[in-house]
């Protein structure tokens, strides 16, 4: 009998595919064989001695100690992919929150529930306070041509975009799901000065902590859009004040709310919701489950 625990809940659907008899599958195990998690930060948890493996059932690890399991032999899986579509499309969504109002103008209509005849004005004022921008014909450079940054690209790219991307470690069977109308750039300078939007899908790492920084601002154009939908340790978010001010960014879409901008007009965030789908969560839930099975009864590691 394995021990599985689950740090966070876990679709119980999935679980109920996996022949439950050979396994335990439970939220408070004293000595699990396997952990599955999502979000729980498990850099101040202690691993427990019986540990084999653990699962994220998303794509980043940075909320496992990866050091620590390494030293103690202890297995780490991720889900590339497996949420992959549920992230692309709140990027889109991004895009559009970055171009158009449309955050700021359903916060304002709501406020008109109550000015009765006064609503045909008010309309005419809304559509002059919140005019936007289209995307079509815009340049979007994507930071980060893995598993979800491939599907911004070519889904960008089919909505009229010029799409050009930047990855050091792109592998070549990623690159080939790229529309061949996405064009790579070489240099991190080169791409960010040709942005009109920016997107980043790169996973936070101590070498990508604070990556857009105030040397990278500088090499933008002026009235940048940029979307984090990947980690918000990847912007410093002082720089990123700054360049709010100035104008230098136009908006910022993010996952990843932080009090340090989060109350300013051209910030616009939602909470971590990108694989918050019915769809990524099954996904990602089976894939974790399942590499942890393969692991802990045939010794088979396999990644995806
Ligand atoms: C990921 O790393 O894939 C996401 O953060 C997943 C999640 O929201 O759990």
């Amino acid at each position: 009998m394995f021990k599985i625990q689950t740090l966070n809940k876990i679709d119980a659907g999935g679980l109920s595919l996996f022949p439950l008899d050979n396994y335990e599958i439970a939220s408070e195990i004293p000595q699990p064989d396997a952990v599955v998690l999502r979000s729980f930060n498990m850099h101040n948890t202690e691993l427990p001695k019986s540990l084999k493996a653990i699962a994220r059932a998303g794509a980043g690890v940075n909320n496992i100690p990866i050091d620590k399991c390494t030293e103690k032999g202890v297995v780490v899986f991720n889900t590339p992919g497996a949420n992959a579509n549920g992230v692309k499309e709140l990027v889109i969504a991004g895009l559009l929150l970055a171009s158009r109002d449309i955050a700021e103008g359903v916060n304002w209509a709501k406020t008109l529930a109550d000015k009765g005849d006064e609503i045909p004005a008010l309309i005419e004022q809304g559509k002059k306070n919140f005019a936007g921008q289209e995307i079509q014909g815009k340049t979007l450079a994507v930071i980060g041509l893995g598993a979800i940054g491939v599907l911004v690209a070519n889904a960008a790219q089919a909505l009229g975009m010029k799409v050009i991307g930047y990855d050091p470690y792109i592998c070549v069977k990623q690159a080939l799901k790229l529309s061949n109308q996405v064009k790579f750039v070489k240099g991190i300078q080169s791409l960010l000065s040709q942005a009109d939007y920016l997107t980043l899908n790169i996973p936070l790492t101590p070498e990508t902590k604070n990556y857009i920084n105030k040397e990278k601002f500088g090499m933008m154009k002026d009235n940048v859009r940029i979307l984090n939908f990947a980690r918000g340790g990847l912007v410093d978010l002082d720089a990123l004040k700054d360049a709010l001010e100035s104008g230098k960014v136009a908006k910022y879409v993010t996952d990843f709310p932080n009090q340090k901008v989060l109350n300013m007009k051209n910030v616009v965030a939602v909470p971590h919701l990108g694989a918050s789908t019915k769809e990524s969560e099954t996904n990602c839930a089976m894939m974790a489950v399942n590499q942890v099975k393969d692991f802990l009864q045939d010794g088979n590691i396999k990644n995806s």
